[in-house]
């Protein structure tokens, strides 16, 4: 007999058609049948309710979840089946005992001691976990960087930059997605664009991708979408933008120009994607914006405190308020947290995007959904975390009618699949893996605030993985039934 037999459902098929009736059977994890069902071990009555391939978020930082929540209840509940982690230039493999992982990770792995050096022995460990959804990876420049050359601020030498080479090669051969940069951070900064050439060329190989978070996205974003369009082109390699921006409020509007240069791009035969999240914050580790000898006020004004080791109290403030009350310059205040015990470890939402650029980015048809979610679940995280696919379908397709549900759906899984290489996934057709999500496009919204961030979203009833039950009514059920997957460039254009 069928394991499952799903009927009573309206089925988006992930590749933009309109939803259409049918039952879908499911037999030792895939999709056996899309049509009409017989009897099963599990009977799912949708009742009405819209069912999807379940979602891929593109842009996470959840390698070192998998370890603290192996059940990943924040990324299920919004019918999110599958990430790509390692992203902005950090991730956990490779990591070097000898040379302080945690930090290398860009804290992505503090407090987790799992041993391993490389992908296969990340895989390997997080599968011990019986992890919730499946994961992606990508391998950061940062952290490779970090273990060759420290913090060095200069240029690799030869000898160096081989050695990293070689590690970005050994994950690619493993199956890593692609090659990830944070040209911001510490220590990727340093590096110039010829470093990055060199290095994302072994992502060429494999014909896996080059993701980044550019070195700039305000004042000189057209220059750094230049730069990364460069080396696309010089690496012959798949360039995918992350968390296409226009920070601060002088540069908003400035993503038609910088899609425009994408555009053209695309339309000169260059391979081009992006991704998005749809609120007006961003988040991140508060040390990396800040020279503590030149303090940025007009950035600090926007900031408010998500969580905070040293002052927990400032959790959920923003740092105009504090300083205020506490009658001290806000430069000082921004110096006190960075430099107290753990104060490194504080992590910021800064309000720095216009929401009609948001509306921008999602008409683009290259546009994908990703969180850049980070999950500490101590104090108050950005919401995006837990409420950005969600909140796409009900604000952004539904209330704003931005963009159709079809398309929505497309955005969030076939093209996401194909690009990142996740093969028989990210459609509902026969054969597929069975990574699905039921929700109802009528009422699907998400709950996270700012003030209260960790609400599960409404509307998303039931999440399959790899063919087991994850979520039955809303209800984590704990199965554990994700996989580590590896890149395969056949699932391009399929
Ligand atoms: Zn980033
Ligand atoms: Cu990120």
């Amino acid at each position: 007999m069928t394991d499952i037999s799903i009927r009573n459902v309206k089925v988006l098929d992930g590749t933009g058609s309109p939803a259409f009736d049918a039952d879908i059977e499911i037999q030792d994890g895939r999709i056996k049948t899309v049509g009409t069902a017989g009897p099963a071990k599990l009977e799912i009555d949708g009742q009405g309710a819209h069912i999807a391939p379940g979602f891929i978020d593109t842009h996470s930082h959840d390698d070192g979840a998998f370890f603290r929540y192996p059940g990943m209840a924040f990324k299920l509940a919004q019918g999110v089946t599958t990430v790509v982690a390692g992203n902005c230039g950090f991730s956990a493999i490779p990591a070097d005992p000898s040379i302080d992982p945690a930090r290398a990770s860009g804290g992505i792995l503090a407090g987790v001691e799992a041993g391993f050096t490389d992908l296969n022995g990340y895989f390997e460990a997080v599968m011990g976990k019986q992890p919730g959804i499946n994961n992606m990876m990508l391998v950061g420049h940062n952290t490779v960087r970090a273990i060759v050359m420290g913090m060095a601020k200069r240029a690799p030498t030869q000898a160096e930059l081989q050695h990293m080479y070689g590690l970005v090669e050994q994950a690619m051969e493993q199956g890593a997605c692609g090659f990830s940069t944070g040209l911001i951070y510490t220590p990727g900064k340093w590096s110039q664009t010829e470093e990055i050439i060199t290095l994302a060329r072994a992502a060429k190989t494999t014909g896996a991708l080059y993701t980044t978070h550019m070195r700039n996205e305000g004042d000189r974003l057209l220059e750094a979408i230049d730069e990364s369009l460069t080396i696309g082109l010089e690496s012959d390699v798949h360039v995918h933008i992350s968390h296409h921006k226009s920070a601060g409020k002088q540069n908003w509007g400035k993503i038609k120009d910088s899609l425009a240069k994408i555009d053209a791009a695309l339309g000169r035969g260059q391979r081009v994607t992006l991704d998005v999240y749809p609120y007006t914050a961003g988040s991140g580790r508060m040390i990396e914006y800040f020279n503590l000898e030149n303090i940025n006020r007009d950035f600090a004004e926007v900031i408010r405190i998500a969580s905070c080791p040293p002052f927990r109290d400032y959790e959920g403030r923003m740092l105009i308020d504090i300083a205020s009350e506490q009658a001290v310059d806000i430069t000082d205040l921004v110096r006190t947290i960075l430099t107290a015990p753990k104060g490194e470890r504080t992590i910021c939402i800064h309000f720095i995007i216009d929401e009609e650029d948001i509306a921008t980015n999602l008409r683009h048809a290259d546009m994908m959904v990703g969180s850049d979610g980070i999950p500490d679940l101590r104090g108050r995280p950005h919401p995006r975390l837990f409420g950005t696919f969600p909140r796409v379908l009900g604000k952004y397709v539904r209330e704003d009618g931005v963009l159709s549900l079809p398309e929505a759906v497309r955005r969030m899984t076939s093209l996401s699949a194909q690009t990142f290489g996740l093969v028989e996934r990210g459609k509902i057709k026969e054969g597929y893996w069975a990574d699905l999500v039921l929700f109802d496009p009528d009422i699907v919204i998400d709950k996270a605030t700012y003030d209260d961030p960790k609400q599960e979203p409404i509307g998303i009833s039931t999440v399959i993985v790899n063919g087991q039950v994850a979520l039955n009514n809303g209800q984590h059920t704990g199965v554990g039934s994700g996989k580590m997957l590896r890149y395969r460039r056949t699932a391009y254009g399929e």
